[in-house]
C-alpha cells in the first residue's frame, strides 16, 4: 500500500488489489464458432464463467463486481441472437437469486431496463429487491448498458434540476454531474478487464474508468478461470497508479 498526493494535497490511500473491478465478457460467439456451434452455446457457457468469476470476486473480498453482459449496440444482432440472450438472461436471473442470496451478494443492473420486456423487468426489479439488504459483494450487470447513454442520462438529470431551479448552470462541475451517473456512490472502478483479444472500451464505461487500470488478455470469455483473475490481479499489482501526481518516496 503506497501514499500519493493528489492535487488538494490530500493523501490518497492505494492499494495492490483492486476494490472495483470491471470486466467485457467478449469472446462467446468465437468460443462457440471454433466447436461449430451457434453463438448461444458460447453465451450458455459464458454463463458458467460469470459464476466463476462472481466466486472469485467473493474469495478476493472484492467490494464490487461490474460485469458487462449486453451492450445498447448489441441489439443490432440477429433477431434470434437476441432474443435467445433475452431468454438466458431472464432465466440466469431467476435460477440464480438463491444463490446470490445465500452469499449475501447485492444485485443491481446498470443501464437502460425500459427496453427489455414487462417480464424482464419484473424479473430484474424482483432480484434487485430480493438482494438489496445484501451487505456483502456488489454485483453490477451492465445491460442494455452504454457509456455515453450513462453521461447522457445523468446530464438529462442535472437539465430538470436546472428547469426546476434547484441548480443553477453555475454551479454545475465534475463533482455534481458524477452524483448521476451511474455507480457514483460506489468505490471508484480499480481495474477493467476484457477478454476475447479485443484491446478497446466498445462503450462500456467512459467516465468511470478515467484512471481504471487495463488488462486485456486473449482467452475467450467461457474460458476465463481463476488463474486468469489471478493474473490480471498480479498485473494490476504491478501497476503504478499515479492519477496525474508523483510517488512519494
Ligand atoms: C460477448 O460475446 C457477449 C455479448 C456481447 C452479449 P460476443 O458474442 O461478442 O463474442 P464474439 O466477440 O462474437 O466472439
Ligand atoms: C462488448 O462486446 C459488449 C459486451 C461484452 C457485452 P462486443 O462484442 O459487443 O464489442 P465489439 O463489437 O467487438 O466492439
Ligand atoms: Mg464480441
Amino acid at each position: 500500500m503506497i501514499f500519493l498526493h493528489n492535487q488538494s494535497n490530500c493523501k490518497q490511500l492505494v492499494s495492490s488489489s483492486p476494490r472495483h473491478v470491471a470486466i467485457i465478457m467478449d469472446g462467446n460467439g468465437r468460443w462457440a464458432k471454433i466447436r461449430g456451434k451457434l453463438h448461444i452455446f458460447g453465451h450458455r457457457a459464458g454463463v458458467k464463467a460469470v459464476r466463476r468469476a462472481v466466486n472469485f470476486a467473493i474469495a478476493h473480498h472484492f467490494d464490487v463486481l461490474t460485469l458487462y453482459a449486453f451492450s445498447s449496440e448489441n441489439w443490432s444482432r440477429s433477431s434470434q441472437e437476441v432474443s435467445a440472450l433475452m431468454k438466458l438472461f431472464s432465466r440466469v436471473l431467476n435460477n440464480e437469486i438463491k444463490y446470490l442470496r445465500k452469499y449475501n451478494v447485492r444485485l443491481c443492473i446498470i443501464g437502460d431496463i425500459n427496453r427489455f420486456s414487462i417480464q424482464l423487468q419484473n424479473s430484474i426489479r424482483r432480484s434487485e429487491k430480493l438482494t438489496r439488504n445484501n451487505n456483502g459483494l456488489i454485483l453490477n450487470i451492465a445491460a442494455n448498458y452504454g457509456g455515453r447513454w450513462d453521461i447522457v442520462q445523468g446530464v438529462k438529470q442535472l437539465a430538470m434540476q436546472i428547469r426546476s431551479g434547484v441548480l443553477n448552470p453555475d454551479q454545475i462541475d465534475e463533482k455534481i454531474l458524477c452524483r448521476y451517473i451511474s455507480m457514483s456512490e460506489l468505490a471508484p472502478v480499480d481495474l477493467v478487464i476484457r477478454t476475447g483479444g479485443e484491446h478497446r472500451i466498445s462503450n462500456f464505461l467512459l467516465w468511470q474508468i478515467a484512471y481504471a487500470e487495463l488488462f486485456f488478455t486473449d482467452v475467450l470469455w467461457p474460458d476465463f478461470n481463476d488463474a486468469v483473475f489471478e493474473g490480471a490481479l498480479d498485473a494490476f499489482a504491478h501497476r503504478e497508479r499515479r492519477f496525474g501526481g508523483r510517488l512519494q518516496v
